[in-house]
């Protein structure tokens, strides 16, 4: 048998086996022009000077799709429609009922993915940037990891800098207990440290000199560095449960973890005349970009580029990586832009390994203006998630949360307006969550009632069945997408529609109050979807409850 679970894939094949060329199979824009629809007539009778509905008939009397679709139609200018059987409809949706993957199909060649996200700093606190980060970057690794790829999240927290120098030397003044220390007083301790930096030239001083002893292994020193990195550890894993990400602490690679890299990768670059020497600093130019790449400063301190740069090489050399993601905010772009074209000139990311940064816009207050607490400071992923849990409670909260953040395009900034984020209506994480519990709710009725639920849909007759089905058929498509080009809206969007779709059925399509076949026929489907608006959830990092 067939494995009919992408009809998008499958049409395309028996299409392009008549047409000779890619058909571009498009979803049909209206349901009578049936489900699937192509141009390729149009296309190729423009190379071949024909009328395209000559070349239309020519096509739909070679394509070879009688098992699959309704005898297919010319409409207006030269468009072929594709209406999918009901029959083969319904073995789809039995098929995915059955099926351990939902219909996802495992990657042809699994790859080594690694997908640098999240990276809060030391000693303060995640803030929005962060909070997309996370979620976004935990999203593309539910999906990759869904499609069989290996995902090795690289956690590269900001635990390395000048700033510990200043750290350091205000820990040992206020003689702090450590252990008393949580990741807000912490953030204090910073500000304190900040704040004496600025008015106060001996504490400078004295910082710049701790820097020195923390580069030169100074045990003490060391000792508070550490214990500073570990107790924001501890805060951003509270954090991390509190989201129900995957990330764990065997994902964290810190900036300090390339210290050792760093003079190599200098020596390396210089070497090669790659790197050269300006001003006294050790920079890479590469084509089409003003600014360098900053290896080592005059004073002979390594910074931000350098770990980059070092991190690409590891992620390549020692992690295998066959592609690199980085989910940072859209403001570092020409960071990344400049760290992959001086990896790529140093063949320490090759051309086959794919590097790709992806940004990702604002969190907007209500006001429009870049999201900030009364005191005009960024605000606490913590904060935020107080703010949706007083609309709603923490599942449903935090559904609402990530939905918001993945459901527009990436780039864009969107509202944080908790209210419409956690309605049960609208385009919104919880009224999926309310669609997964509904359909629970009427199998769990079912069962109850010892009605029982079919294993196989077979009859699909009303077309609001019909339209769920191919609905249904489309989440591995959807997911592929996804996969491939990173936007996790499509996903969102996929399973909206889904919910839509479904709320047209139950209106239309009585289910338990049904009989016989058409009874049993409809559980199926209604576990079908459930099962697809499930794995769909979790792919977005959501929870799907059974019970709302
Ligand atoms: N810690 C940085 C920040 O908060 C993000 C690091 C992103 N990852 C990277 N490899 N540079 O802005």
């Amino acid at each position: 048998m067939l494995p009919m679970l992408s009809l998008n894939s499958l049409l395309s094949t028996r299409v392009a086996a008549a047409a000779g060329v890619d058909p571009e199979m498009r979803p049909a824009t209206k349901p009578q022009f049936g489900h699937f629809q192509s141009n390729v007539a149009l296309r190729l009778a423009k190379s071949e000077g024909q009328p395209p509905r000559v070349v239309a008939q020519r096509l739909v009397e070679r394509i070879d799709l009688a098992d699959v679709c309704e005898p297919l139609e010319i409409a207006g200018p030269g468009f072929i429609n594709f209406r999918i059987r009901n029959d083969v409809l319904a073995r789809v949706a039995t098929d995915l009922l059955a099926d351990p993957d939902t219909g996802i199909d495992r990657a042809a060649k699994p790859q080594t993915v690694v997908i640098d996200y999240s990276a809060p700093n030391v000693a303060k606190q995640m803030h929005v940037g962060h909070l997309r980060s996370t979620i976004i970057g935990d999203c593309f690794n539910r999906v990759l990891s869904a499609q069989g790829h290996r995902v090795i999240p690289q956690n590269h927290i900001g635990d390395w800098g000048r700033q510990f120098g200043m750290l350091v030397e205000q820990v040992l003044d206020e003689r702090l207990d450590l252990d008393t220390l949580d990741l807000a007083g912490a953030e204090e301790l910073y500000l304190r440290a900040n704040k004496r930096l600025a008015a106060d030239e001996v504490f400078a001083e004295r910082a710049r000199d701790r820097v020195v002893l923390l580069q030169a292994g100074d045990p003490e020193t060391l000792g508070i560095w550490r214990r500073l990195i570990q107790l924001s550890q501890e805060g951003f894993n509270a954090t991390y449960a509190r989201l129900g990400v995957l990330l764990t602490d065997a994902d964290v690679a810190g900036e300090s973890m390339y210290n050792d890299l760093l003079p190599q990768v200098c020596a390396d670059l210089e070497s090669r005349g790659i790197a050269t020497l300006d001003d006294g600093a050790l920079v890479v130019f590469v084509d089409g970009l003003d600014v360098p790449a900053i290896l080592r400063n005059k004073n002979g301190g390594y910074g931000y580029d350098t770990t980059d740069v070092a991190a690409v090489r590891y992620r390549v050399d020692t992690l295998g990586a066959d592609r690199i993601i980085y989910v940072v905010g859209t403001p570092q772009a020409l960071h990344f832009q400049l760290i992959f074209a001086v990896a790529r000139k140093a063949g320490y990311l090759p051309d086959d390994v794919e590097a790709i940064h992806i940004g990702f816009g604002q969190v907007l207050g209500p006001d429009g203006k870049k999201f900030s607490t009364r005191e005009g400071t960024a605000v606490h992923l913590d904060d935020l998630l107080d703010e949706a849990e007083r609309h709603a409670a923490r599942p449903i909260a935090l559904a609402a949360l990530k939905y918001a953040d993945l459901s527009s395009q990436l780039q864009k900034d969107y509202t944080f307006d908790a209210e419409r984020m956690t309605a049960t209506i609208g385009n919104t994480g919880p009224y999926l969550q309310y669609a997964h519990a509904r359909l629970s709710r009427i199998l769990r009725n079912a069962a109850e009632q010892g009605v029982p639920v079919g294993a196989r849909v077979t009859v699909l007759d009303a077309p609001e069945e019909q339209a769920l089905a191919l609905l249904l058929s489309r989440f591995g498509e959807t997911v592929a997408d996804v996969a491939e080009n990173l936007q996790p809206h499509k996903l969102c969007t996929y399973l909206y529609d889904l919910a839509t779709a479904l709320s047209v059925f139950y209106e239309q399509c009585p289910v338990l109050k049904s009989e016989g076949a058409v009874r049993e026929s409809r559980l199926a489907l209604c576990a079908a979807t459930r099962k697809v608006l499930a794995r769909g959830l979790d792919l977005l990092g959501i929870e799907a409850p059974e019970n709302m």
